[in-house]
């Protein structure tokens, strides 16, 4: 690995956590995949060599637990499930390169053969430890079979996680006032002989490790307060039989614990995909292994991208286990916030969950779902989907700014010069913002920050529209056709532009455009260098790339919602009154399932007092409130700020009655970037308080313009 911008001549490999094979994909765990797909395909856009990888996660208990409940073996339940995935994945255009899963032969030899190696540097050894049995069942109970309270924090946790406390990992034998979860028998715990991985002897190695670590800092963080009080060595194998054998005499008949054949499979994927389309065009080796090659000695660019629940696994067991074995180290770990619905938890069992088949049986393209995960908020922080917020985002970011912005110069450009070269090269005004956001994709791809991604192309968009609403070529076509030729060749030159940037947010929809635009071969293999090209000029007839969504259908979505989460609730009341128990034993293990609050997650992503600085806030007082044509949700208001008076708009329409708005002070974010919104430019924001946008004011005498620290 170098520590260098990206692109570097090193072979970069980029992975996403593996989902477990037991269960239907939300939009929740879309987060992850959605992020690593943009990010990988960002790289290489870049020009970057990548290999985007990961796999199915087959074994442990996640599996075993679940599949015991369908009454089905773990291996045909698993296989099942990871069927279904690798369907589902290619169609939100979450391309891997290879998508395998941890219990084919390739992962089963590199596992086994990496544990070896482990053995043989000396960090394994074995130890007597208490592990929690069923007596009545004559069962032992391993992770997820066992639950009881974490020993950390006091919540309520599972066997290998404290999954609704501190989000420790747990040894086996910590979980306390053990209970079977599979027949709510009290536990007790019995002594067997496991193995270890010591990897309290790399706590040193580790801190220089996260010193050196890129991506989101929330990956550093907590994993050095874990360091500081000490790391414990690490089980690394179960009582169980569904898993990898541990190799070598095994007297017990021990499997080896999913985490450590989990993220072997990056590894194992990568080498699938080498051997797929040859080692001359990605070499796992070079990738992966320490000094196997000459030019690479240190190994690839590794880029783990996962959920923010899963941080320890990356940053301290993985990397233990990679130095210990002559592996490349992990550049860069992303690990994404939590998504939430509608200010909750996902729940699978209360069915409260926007379903990733679901989204495409509601007839949405899954670009625009892309986009929304992308890009709203940073990837570290939670994120809230509503079917509001998501109608907005795209009504006024892909349909009002990108959208628009197309249509409108490819309609034109289409309806006056179809055939034609359009003019003989781009303004230096507009291929120096093209620049400036190719410099913004760049900035983007080295800050691991798929928001930013996405708003370098929003920015173009907004500046071509405002370049096109201020040349306006339709005035000048008739009389200076010259003139107005060069402006809408400069605006085919933003629209190519745009369909190479953003292509890795919306591949489908940039494929269309490329085609639209009559550009020959595919967006998704040229590199940044092409935003730069000059148009061709064989444009065919445009169409609109992205789609409104109706207030009707977000209404019709809710309600269903509602009633399914409702006809869930009902029949877990009828299930508990049959049972006359309402423990809740439940199995998603997606990390979203918090405890059920109706307040968004406060974020853990700190930002200091001169960053808070950087926000110019202003007190202000609205002069005038109107309606914009076209708008649903939006009103245009002019607002005092002291020195000047701003058009901003603001999403207030139906919230508050337009007549008595003027006269109210208002708290005014005033550096913020300025935004087209249906044609009214916006020059600020309002602050407002939730859903129903509760307007944020002062108490006393401040006057517009005063600053608000
Ligand atoms: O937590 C999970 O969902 C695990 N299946 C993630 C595994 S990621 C990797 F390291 F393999
Ligand atoms: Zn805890």
């Amino acid at each position: 690995m170098s520590h260098d911008d990206f692109p570097t001549d090193h072979p970069a490999v980029v992975t996403c956590g593996l989902p477990y094979a037991n269960g239907d994909l939300h939009i929740g765990h879309l987060r992850t995949y959605v992020g690593g797909d943009v990010y990988a395909r960002a790289l290489e856009r870049l020009g970057q060599e990548t290999a985007f990888v990961s796999g199915s996660d087959m074994h442990g208990t996640p599996v075993a637990v679940n599949a015991e409940q369908e009454g089905v073996s773990p291996e045909a339940f698993a296989l099942d499930w990871h069927e279904r995935y690798a369907e589902t994945f290619p169609k939100f255009n979450v391309a891997f390169d290879n998508y395998g899963h941890t219990h084919d032969e390739t992962n089963t030899e590199i596992t086994q053969q990496l544990v070896r190696d482990l053995e043989e540097a000396g960090h394994v050894y074995e130890k007597e430890i208490m592990v929690a049995y069923d007596p009545v069942d004559d069962q032992y109970l391993p992770d997820r079979y066992v639950e009881g309270t974490c020993p950390y924090c006091g919540a309520h946790a599972r066997g290998d996680e404290c999954d609704e406390g501190c989000q420790r990992h747990l040894e086996p034998g910590e979980v306390e006032d053990p209970v079977s979860t599979i027949t709510g028998n009290p536990a007790e715990y019995r002594e067997r002989t496991h193995e270890f991985f010591e990897v309290s002897a790399f706590s040193e190695y580790l801190s220089g490790f996260l010193d050196r670590l890129e991506g989101t800092s929330n990956a550093r963080n907590q994993p050095r307060e874990w360091i500081e009080q000490g790391l414990q060595d690490w089980c690394i194998t179960r009582d169980m039989d569904w898993g990898i054998d541990l190799p070598g005499e095994n007297p017990q008949d021990l499997v080896l614990y999913v985490w450590v054949d989990a993220p072997i499979e990056y590894v194992s994927s990568t080498k699938q995909y080498s051997e797929r389309v040859g080692s001359d065009v990605f070499d796992w080796e070079a990738a992966w292994k320490e000094g196997a090659d000459d030019d690479h000695p240190e190994g690839g660019e590794i880029v783990h991208v996962i959920g923010r629940d899963i941080i320890q696994h990356h940053t301290i067991f993985w990397p233990a286990m990679l130095e210990a074995t002559g592996h490349a180290e992990p550049r860069a770990v992303m690990a994404s916030g939590f998504v939430t619905l509608g200010g909750k938890g996902f729940s699978t069992s209360r069915d409260r969950a926007v379903w990733a088949d679901e989204y495409l049986e509601e007839g949405f393209h899954p670009d625009p779902l892309r986009y929304y995960l992308a890009t709203n908020g940073g990837f570290q922080q939670d994120v809230d989907f509503s079917w509001e917020k998501f109608r907005d985002r795209v009504n006024t970011e892909l349909v009002g700014t990108v959208g628009n912005f197309l249509y409108r110069s490819l309609l034109f450009a289409h309806r006056n010069y179809e055939d034609a070269p359009i003019a003989d090269a781009t303004s230096d005004e507009v291929a120096d913002r093209i620049d400036e956001a190719i410099a913004d994709v760049e900035a983007a791809v080295n800050d691991y920050s798929v928001r930013a991604l996405g708003d370098a192309v929003t920015d173009l968009a907004r500046f071509g529209n405002e370049y096109i609403q201020h040349n306006e070529p339709w005035k000048l076509v008739d009389d200076e056709p010259e003139e107005a030729a060069r402006v809408i060749h400069d605006c085919v030159a933003i629209a190519r532009a745009i369909a190479v940037l953003f292509e890795p947010i919306a591949p489908e929809k940039c494929e269309r455009l490329w085609d639209q635009l009559g550009e020959g071969g595919s967006v998704h293999d040229v590199t940044v260098d092409a935003a730069r090209e000059a148009p061709e000029g064989d444009l065919s007839e445009p169409e609109e790339l992205f789609e409104k969504v109706e207030d009707d259908r977000v209404e019709e979505l809710n309600a269903k919602l509602e009633s399914r989460v409702a006809e869930a609730e009902d029949d877990e009341g009828d299930e508990t009154a049959d049972e006359g128990d309402d423990e809740d034993h439940e199995t998603d293990d997606t990390a979203t399932e918090e405890p059920m609050t109706d307040i968004d997650p406060i974020s853990d992503d700190r930002i200091s007092f001169e960053e808070f600085q950087e926000l110019d806030v202003r007190v202000g007082r609205i002069e005038e409130a109107e309606e914009i044509e076209g708008a649903d949700d939006l009103l245009k208001l002019r607002v005092d700020l002291g020195a000047e008076t701003r058009t901003i708009v603001a999403g207030l329409k139906g919230l508050h009655a337009v007549e008595e708005l003027p006269g109210t002070k208002v708290v005014v974010l005033a550096n913020m970037k300025k935004a087209e919104l249906f044609g009214v430019e916006s020059n600020g924001m309002v602050l407002a308080a939730g859903e129903e946008a509760d307007l944020l004011t002062t108490h006393e005498n401040a006057e517009p313009g005063t600053k608000v620290l």
